[in-house]
């Protein structure tokens, strides 16, 4: 019999998950399913989950090592626990399709982001499946995509958090120490195969070996795909809801269409190289 009980949210990805407190220590038939569950839905949403930043760290470590991004928002003091505290957020980088820190040669296996302060209304998160975006695309055009890489750099998401106040990291010093890096324009996920769009606005800046109008035709295209609702759902928060996403296969977007104070905490967790 299941452990944990699973409710699909819509056909391309995302599923609530019943029956589980994260506050007690989680059996490891339980890792199991919510390991499996995450593979294939993509996106696990978890209610009433009044964990604190110890708890919120044990939790992820049943599924990897915690990795440290290369710069995160400066609220927080644990560079493992990150602090997003936003006001105004339009603009800030969260509000565009991206999957998290793909400008480094290993992006996060996958992100667990806690509701700690939501504003009374607004804030949702949406979560785009690459693979169901891959999978739409015509086969002349997956054949296309399947032989190409591009780049992603850090320069435009950090040059975004320190212009909105976000950061205070030196650009050029960073740039230094995370230069530019090439990923497959589609990855094919280390476990289950499958292959998903990898490429988004936030850090990709070009595919490589495309002329510059090649680039400026393709690389919007390919990015914009995931906007189709039906590659999508939609998170309501409540304070204390968790969520758990593949960032591997997954892309999200916060929507800015608040102006009232909404804090979350992420842990997020190591990952591999993409192929
Ligand atoms: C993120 O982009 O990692 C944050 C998502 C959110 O604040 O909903």
């Amino acid at each position: 019999m299941a452990a944990i009980g699973i409710d699909r949210v819509t056909a391309a990805l995302g599923a609530e998950i019943r029956g589980v407190d994260l506050r007690e220590p989680l059996a490891p038939a339980v890792v199991r399913e919510i390991e499996q569950a995450l593979l294939e839905h993509g996106v696990l949403f978890f209610r009433e989950q009044d964990i604190d930043p110890e708890q919120q760290k044990t939790f992820a470590r049943h599924f990897g090592e915690i990795s440290v991004p290369p710069f995160a928002p400066k609220h927080g003091s644990d560079p493992e626990y990150i602090v997003l505290d936003q006001v105004a957020p339009k603009g800030q980088g969260a509000d565009q399709w991206h999957s998290d820190n793909t400008f480094i040669e290993r992006p996060p296996m996958g992100s667990i982001l806690k509701a700690v302060k939501l504003p009374p209304v607004g804030g949702d998160t949406c979560f785009a499946s690459s693979f169901a975006a891959y999978e739409a695309l015509s086969p002349p055009m997956q054949a296309l995509c399947d032989g190409l890489r591009a780049v992603h750099d850090i320069t435009r998401p950090l040059q975004k958090a320190i212009e909105h106040g976000q950061s205070n990291e030196d650009l050029e010093q960073l740039q230094q120490r995370f230069p530019p890096v090439e990923h497959p324009v589609v990855r094919t996920h280390p476990v289950t195969g499958r292959r998903g769009l990898f490429v988004n606005r936030n850090s990709t800046t070009r595919i490589v070996g495309l002329s510059e109008r090649e680039n400026e035709a393709l690389l919007p295209f390919l990015c914009d795909h995931v906007r189709s609702p039906a590659f999508q759902c939609r998170f309501h928060w409540d304070t204390h809801s968790i969520v758990f996403w593949d960032n591997r296969s997954v892309q999200h977007f916060a929507v800015a269409d608040y102006d009232e104070r909404r804090v979350m905490h992420r842990v997020t967790l190591e990952g591999d190289e993409p192929h």
